[in-house]
């Protein structure tokens, strides 16, 4: 049995302290801390927990009980909070994104490395049966090689969204709807794709004139081996429609899952492929469901690396290619030029400050507001797209 603190007692807390209580017997949630200790007492009130508050998360590193910390605070410390409980000897869950910049990230994986802890990041929709079986159709080579793949990170955000206090902000939310939302997307693409060789970006703010940061981005990717890809990072689609969609030598493949095989006619013109289409399908028929999705997948896949002495699938490493690819996108954007793969520390991007000084800054962020009052938040795509 471990015991747990979350930290950040906000909207995605409840979603970390409803996935511990699905496993009873492996995990307690004991301690709640938050700058603001009212909010975390009124968690602890509303979920009925039998936990310790604290307004300072220093409490949760001096508790020898605790063995696990959920790291539910904005991007901007999130490298600062999780490197301290995982010098403390705590494992780690981090909320997404891994932290709000590169150098962040390796400050994380120093921590872990002397520590020996797990440090796992939140991606939730990588421990979907659908998204696992897409990417194992995809590593089998059954349709042949990649050869063009398509990321609609397609959400929509109210003007108010930005007014919270850390949101729209360079500084502390550390970007815009590339970071924040299409992470989920960019994390699953470059799990199933790898990283490209070169990435050219556009970004804009279209209707969000009280964030410092975009709203829409649109990237092009090169691989080395001639292969292409577009990612589509919004907050602006009505509907949210999301979805990842691989053109691949013998066949259509996507998340939602969808096959259309084409073969050639003797001119060249298309003929659909049932053939193809029929083998595809069945190699992904005969692919397992996994036991838990979602969060509670990932949090099986902790507690049982906690137990085993093991690693996580989502670990510090993985999350930091994902932000590799994430900064990409903004020096892109923001300087108007093809940004060459990996990133070194020369890039002028790899710190936070190096971010906030260069990133295009659209508005001024006028309005601050502390608290929603409301905070159940929705979870994913509204049109509940992974499930
Ligand atoms: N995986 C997902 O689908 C998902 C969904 C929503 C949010 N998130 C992520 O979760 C994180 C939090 O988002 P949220 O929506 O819960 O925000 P929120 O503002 O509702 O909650 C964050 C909480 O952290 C507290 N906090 C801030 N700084 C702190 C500090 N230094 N020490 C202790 N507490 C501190 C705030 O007071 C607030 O209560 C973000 O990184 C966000 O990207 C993930």
């Amino acid at each position: 049995m471990i015991n747990v603190a979350i930290i950040g007692a906000g909207g995605i807390s409840r979603t970390h302290i409803e996935t511990y209580r699905k496993f009873p017997q492996r995990c307690n949630v004991t301690a709640l801390a938050d700058v603001y200790p009212e909010k975390a007492e009124k968690k602890k009130e509303e979920l009925g927990l039998d936990v310790a508050v604290y307004g300072d998360y220093g409490k949760i590193l001096d508790d020898a009980d605790i063995g696990l910390v959920s790291v539910c605070v904005p991007p901007y410390v999130h490298a600062e909070i999780s490197a301290a409980c995982l010098r403390a000897g705590k494992h780690v869950i981090c909320e997404k994104p891994m932290a709000s910049s590169l150098v962040e990230c390796d400050a994380m994986l120093a921590a872990q490395e002397t520590s020996g802890k797990v440090l796992a990041v939140i991606a939730q929709n990588r421990y979907r049966s659908e998204i696992q079986k897409l990417k194992a159709v995809l590593d089998s080579g059954v349709a042949g090689r990649v050869l063009h793949a398509q990321v609609d990170s397609l959400w929509w955000r109210g003007h108010c969204y930005y007014d919270l206090w850390w949101r729209g902000t360079w500084a502390k939310e550390g970007g815009g709807c590339t970071l924040n939302h299409a992470v989920h997307h960019i994390d699953m693409f470059q799990w199933m794709m790898g990283l490209p060789a070169e990435v050219r970006a556009v970004m804009s703010n279209t209707a969000h004139d009280n964030a410092e940061v975009e709203d829409i981005s649109i990237a092009i990717l090169k691989y080395a081996n001639g292969s292409v890809a577009q990612i589509t990072s919004s907050v602006v689609h009505h509907g949210e429609e999301q979805q990842l969609v691989f053109q691949t030598e013998k066949a259509r493949l996507s998340f939602p899952w969808n096959v259309y095989a084409s073969k050639s006619r003797s001119n060249g013109f298309p003929d659909e492929d049932p053939d193809m289409k029929a083998v595809i399908e069945e190699y992904y028929r005969q692919l397992p469901d996994l036991p838990f999705q979602g969060y509670e997948g990932e949090f099986n896949d902790v507690l049982t690396a906690i137990e085993t002495g093991g690693d996580v699938l989502m670990n510090g490493r993985e999350g930091r290619k994902t932000l590799e690819l994430i900064t990409a996108i903004y020096q892109s954007a923001s300087t108007d030029q093809t940004v060459r793969l990996p990133l070194t520390k020369a890039s002028p991007f790899y710190t936070a400050e190096g971010i906030q000084r260069n990133a295009i800054h659209f508005n001024e962020k006028k309005a601050s507001v502390e608290n929603f009052g409301d905070d159940n938040i929705i979870v994913g795509s509204s049109r509940e797209k992974f499930k």
